[in-house]
């Protein structure tokens, strides 16, 4: 029997729900591609879904909030949207993949609102949890796995993602191209990132932090520990 199959590992990742989050530019999605093969070649059914997204209403309550013309939107407006965007996703997609077997990779859930809506407009983190729970039905991760890299970093990944080149007859003219949050100043992020840290302080059994500026291979081991001590400490 393969390592990975020993000792009813197998059956203890069954229905079990993985959230990857981190500030921008973090490689979540190159890790959570690494996991859902990983899963899959034991033969796992895996689903792999982003937040905001994966579904259609969620998707459209996804262009409302990236866009960069809803400047006027409002810190309770836009928890409310990440929220309601979440609540599809959970009914539509999360929680029948669970309810089958499968194994279910976020990238992103209430985490992220605990990160970058907390404090905007007086919103305390009792608050975003009261409505989270109201939004998910009360099924939480059973593993947050937060990836950490400093803050230049992530802003110097995002902004090389996003960078246009046009040629001009004068050289090179360069666009850098953010959606709405990612247009926040650099203490924005840097409060986002201490935001993330302080929840895996107070949460110490559901969350891991795992260092992202190491080679996504060392990150992927790293993710692999997590997701195995996890999938033992169930049931
Ligand atoms: P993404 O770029 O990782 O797909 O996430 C979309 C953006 O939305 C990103 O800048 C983080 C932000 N966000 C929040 O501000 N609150 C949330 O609850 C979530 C899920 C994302």
């Amino acid at each position: 029997m393969p390592p990975d199959l020993a000792e009813g590992f197998f059956d203890r990742l069954k229905g079990m729900f993985i959230c990857f989050d981190g500030g921008e530019g973090c490689g979540k999605s190159t890790q959570i591609v690494r996991l859902r093969d990983r899963l899959a070649a034991i033969g796992l059914e895996v689903l792999a879904v982003r937040d905001p997204g994966s579904t259609r209403i969620g998707e459209a309550i996804r262009h409302i909030l990236l866009n960069p013309d809803h400047l006027e939107m409002g810190m309770r407006c836009e928890m409310l949207l990440y929220m309601a965007a979440r609540a599809q996703m959970m009914h539509e997609t999360i929680r029948p993949a669970l309810a089958a077997g499968g194994v279910v990779l976020t990238d992103r859930f209430i985490s992220s609102t605990l990160a970058y809506q907390l404090g905007g407009d007086g919103l305390s983190a009792d608050e975003i949890r009261v409505v989270g729970k109201i939004a998910v039905n009360g099924r939480l991760p059973d593993l947050t796995i937060i990836l950490d890299m400093p803050i230049e970093q992530s802003v110097e990944r995002v902004r090389a993602k996003f960078e246009r080149k046009t040629p001009t007859l004068y050289g090179d003219e360069v666009t850098v191209i953010k959606d709405r949050i990612e247009q926040r100043p650099l203490e924005y992020h840097a409060k986002v990132r201490d935001n993330y840290l302080a929840q895996a302080k107070a949460e110490p059994k559901t969350h891991r932090v795992i260092p992202a500026d190491q080679s996504p291979d060392e990150v992927a081991a790293a993710v692999w520990k997590a997701v195995e001590l996890a999938a033992h400490e169930r049931r």
